[in-house]
């Protein structure tokens, strides 16, 4: 009978990492985390530097191409990203497939892989120009896909970008206007937008971008992949953090029912967790969050009428978990997704598109990987092994004979 315990220490090194905790998937040169120091730079620029200087389009040229571009080739890129805005006009006929109240992440799965029925065929993934077409009409079409997902669900006709707007203020553009109502973009609201969009660009090899790795890594087209990306993101453990805390806060309500909640997310019989507390990489502070909770005053003070009492929740909330010993102790602190919820109410971007959001921006780090992974002469398929827990081998019973 074959020992399987056996079989495992004659393999020699075998490791299990549930989760990933210790072991690289890969080499990178994109993304760097110092979790224990908060630190986060893209291609080697600190993303508090990128957030205050720098805008989304340029970052998505950073991380695809390891360095800033000059002005013509930010011009350059900029123009052909706004080429690739249109969506071809029978996926516009996708949208009326799906239920009246579908999540817009459910539609952005389907109709981003849909894509790959539009475009896998004119796609050589070994031919360098090939992938950038691929990554440029991603990065271009997600914020048109995404706000007819919004329009769609509202009953509201969807809206064609207008490509004199940059690249937020397009999005917002195509969420809020109408057919017969013109549609002026807040430069607050598009700034913050910006914001946002480049503190989401890339993390490294978080769930959802690892699946867009695991995924490439078998020759899939990039349509595909990035579909596959969205719904590892829509999870509330990833990207649906974001709608899970207003969610929180709103059941939450009041601050007098903190401690409750606090007692609750301590508890191991009970599944709560804060919602927008703790990172798997980040143990000190989550460097996005910062740069997030200063924006947060700054749109509430000049976007709402009066400052939100969801903001003014959630600040008491952090107050009371920080001074938490079970909080200090597992260093949970707040993430970026902790905010980025309060910002999005501000712009009027409702809670279900709030994970879509995500996905716009997370689709320029996800095409930064899937380029670079394809770039690699030495790519192999990515295919993990398992600790098998089974029965061990044993011979069949004939159905008479069973008890
Ligand atoms: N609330 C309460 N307890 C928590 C929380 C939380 N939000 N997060 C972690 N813990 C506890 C765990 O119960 C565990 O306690 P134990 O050691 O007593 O068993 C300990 O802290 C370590 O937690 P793990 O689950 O092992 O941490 P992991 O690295 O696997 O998970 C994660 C990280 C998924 C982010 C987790 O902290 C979480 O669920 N947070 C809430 C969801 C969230 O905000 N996700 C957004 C992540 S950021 C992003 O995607 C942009």
């Amino acid at each position: 009978v074959l020992d399987i315990s056996k079989l495992y220490k004659e393999v020699g090194c075998f490791t299990v990492d549930p989760g990933f905790s210790a072991t690289a998937s890969c080499a990178s040169g994109i993304t760097f985390i110092d979790g224990e120091q908060g630190i986060l730079l893209y291609r080697g620029y600190p993303i508090e530097q990128l957030a205050a200087r720098s805008n989304f389009l340029e970052v998505t040229y950073l991380l695809w191409y390891g360095k800033l571009p000059n002005e013509s080739q930010l011009q350059q890129f900029t123009h052909e990203v706004v080429h690739h805005t249109m969506i071809n006009e029978s996926l516009r006929l996708f949208y009326q497939g799906f239920h009246h109240d579908a999540h817009p992440m459910a539609v952005l799965v389907g109709v981003v892989g849909s894509l790959s029925a539009f475009y896998h065929d004119y796609l050589d993934i070994h031919d360098q120009k090939s992938r950038e077409m691929a990554a440029l009409r991603l990065v271009a079409k997600m914020p048109t896909i995404a706000a007819a997902a919004y329009k769609y669900t509202m009953g509201q006709p969807q809206i064609y970008p207008k490509n004199s707007l940059s690249y937020a203020g397009n999005f917002l553009h195509m969420m809020f206007a109408m057919p017969t109502q013109p549609y002026e973009v807040d430069p607050v609201a598009e700034r913050a937008l910006d914001l946002l969009l480049v503190l989401h660009a890339d993390h490294e090899q978080n769930a959802s971008t690892s699946t867009v790795r695991l995924a490439g890594s078998s020759g899939a087209n990039p349509f595909a992949c990035v579909a596959a990306g969205i719904a590892a993101l829509w999870g509330p453990a990833h990207g649906g953090a974001n709608e899970a805390v207003i969610r929180m806060l709103q059941e939450i309500g009041d601050a007098k029912n903190i401690p409750k909640y606090i007692a609750r997310a301590k508890d191991k019989k009970d599944p709560f967790r804060l919602m927008g507390f703790g990172h798997r990489v980040y143990k000190n502070f989550d460097p996005r969050a910062t740069i997030i909770r200063e924006t947060c005053y700054q749109v509430l003070e000049k976007l709402a009428d009066s400052r939100d009492p969801l903001f003014e929740l959630a600040l008491r909330l952090e107050e009371i978990a920080l001074k938490d010993e079970y909080f200090i102790e597992r260093k949970l602190y707040p993430n970026v997704d902790f905010y980025s919820g309060i910002i999005y109410r501000a712009l009027n971007i409702p809670m279900s598109m709030f994970t879509a959001m995500f996905a716009i921006a997370r689709t320029a780090g996800w095409m930064a990987h899937w380029m670079e992974m394809m770039a690699d002469p030495e790519l192999r398929i990515g295919r993990p092994r398992q600790l098998y827990t089974g029965p061990v081998m044993r011979d069949y019973v004939p159905l008479e004979e069973r008890k």
